[in-house]
């Protein structure tokens, strides 16, 4: 809706006039597609100022801490919903009734299962090949699976990948780390909650069944619903991009997988576990601190900043609670969390990291739960993938719902301008 207007003064030049759009709630934007007309562009390198496009998904405010799906405060979900209940809202924008819970519950859990081929590309990989290297090669892979019976223009064909990628993923997961393992792979179970099930294909064998603790699978769960989505994030605008050319949604999952698994994005949560491992006691972290803040060390304290968040990230608060509970429940006493809890408290009184808001981010606290579950810490983005497949092609499916365009940036050039080419004798 744009009921104000920026003007753009260029010397020498007419003024631009601008719309200014107002969304529901959050910042206005600067509509700058009439820019074209003068010849111009933005320039916004990591697209510090910009927004991609618009969605009614996820919204975030990063000065009070305020992330919302659908309008539904991550707190609330995180307590009351469930990770496939917000699945279903983050696809459908509505929470579901009891039989549309039911339905969904149940289609999801009739696609676990994956094509019996899939597992000869396994073998491909060494056993210990980083298990998102394999991730990215098996979720893409799925694409020459479905590739024929997929045209997305149609909605029902949309809404039918949308449900094998999140019924997929878990299976998929699983069997990266039980081909890690040298171990045989375990099939999907349908009496089984989601959770369970993940953790029944990580942990148990043929050779013995064990019961899933409730605790750990409402951890899982819980943990699954923290990393669902948040909003126009790196992986998630890679996958915006990769599908506005067309491409096969699951080709685009496995372009999200390959953008989440750096460090500075959902690779923190691994890095945060390896950091702790480095600074190993408390009476080191004074050092690692002066490493964070020394301009001329490559070092970054891990699990800490957000380009959004300038205040706390509300799922980090979240992510600590669930970590204090499962702890206690298995009656864990782990250093790593005491080493964490110390290493956060004196950040957040460090000037500087309160100058530049820097705080604990989803990533800081996560992976002391995932090892308490038993997950081993090169698994960690792994299960940030398997959760964040959800917001990913909730945002696919949002984008290929109503008219758009391909993905194709411009840039400021400033190589040579045109040269003839020299014959080769009359270089020097
Ligand atoms: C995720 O975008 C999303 O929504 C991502 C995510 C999601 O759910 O999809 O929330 C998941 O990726 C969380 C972030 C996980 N990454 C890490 O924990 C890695 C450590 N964090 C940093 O790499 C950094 O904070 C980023 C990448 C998260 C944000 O980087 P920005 O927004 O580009 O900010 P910046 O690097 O320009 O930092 C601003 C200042 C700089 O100092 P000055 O140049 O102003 O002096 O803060 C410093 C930075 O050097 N800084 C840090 C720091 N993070 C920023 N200094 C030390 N340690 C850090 N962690």
């Amino acid at each position: 809706m744009a009921d104000k207007k920026a003007q753009l003064i260029i010397e020498g030049a007419a003024p631009v006039e601008l719309p200014i759009l107002t969304g529901s709630v959050g910042p206005e934007v600067i509509d700058v597609r009439g820019l074209t007309s003068t010849g111009r562009f933005t320039f916004d390198p990591g697209f510090m100022s910009t927004a991609s496009c618009e969605s009614k998904i996820t919204y975030i405010d990063g000065d009070k801490g305020i992330l919302l799906h659908r309008g539904y405060p991550i707190e609330q979900l995180a307590e009351k919903s469930d990770y496939l209940e917000t699945c279903y809202l983050l696809l459908n924008g509505e929470l579901p009734n009891a039989e549309e819970k039911a339905t969904f519950v149940s289609t999801v859990k009739n696609h676990t299962m994956v094509h019996e081929q899939l597992k000869t590309f396994f073998n491909g990989f060494r056993r210990d090949a980083h298990p998102m290297a394999v991730m990215c090669g098996v979720v893409g892979a799925l694409s020459a699976f479905y590739h024929d019976s997929l045209d997305i223009k149609n909605p029902q064909h949309r809404e039918i990948s949308a449900i094998r990628l999140i019924a997929k993923m878990p299976t998929l997961a699983a069997m990266v780390y039980k081909y890690s393992m040298g171990q045989p792979m375990i099939y999907p179970r349908n009496d089984l909650s989601y959770a369970e099930n993940f953790l029944h294909m990580m942990f148990n064998t043929p050779c013995e069944i064990k019961p899933i603790s409730p605790v750990l699978a409402k951890a899982m769960d819980r943990i699954f619903v923290l990393h669902a989505d948040h909003e126009q994030n790196a992986s998630t605008s890679t996958v915006r991009l990769a599908g506005s050319s067309g491409a096969n949604p699951f080709a685009c999952i496995a372009a999200g997988i390959a953008a989440l698994w750096g460090p500075a994005h959902g690779g923190a949560n691994e890095a945060v576990l390896s950091m702790l491992d480095e600074i190993g006691d408390v009476s080191n972290i004074d050092k690692f601190i002066a490493k964070a803040k020394d301009k001329d060390d490559p070092f970054k304290l891990m699990g800490f900043g957000h380009r959004v968040y300038k205040n706390f990230d509300p799922r980090a608060n979240v992510m600590k609670q669930t970590c204090d509970e499962v702890l206690a429940e298995l009656g864990i006493q782990d250093p790593q969390l005491e080493l964490a809890m110390k290493l956060d408290e004196i950040a957040r009184n460090d000037p500087y990291f309160k100058e530049r808001n820097l705080y604990p981010n989803v990533d800081f606290y996560s992976g002391i739960i995932l090892k308490a579950i038993g997950i081993p810490t090169s698994m960690f983005t792994v299960i940030f993938a398997l959760a964040r497949t959800v917001g990913w092609i909730s945002h696919w499916k949002e984008m290929l719902s109503s008219p758009y365009k391909i993905g194709r940036p411009r840039q400021l050039y400033t190589g040579y301008d045109q040269r003839d080419y020299p014959p080769l004798e009359s270089r020097n």
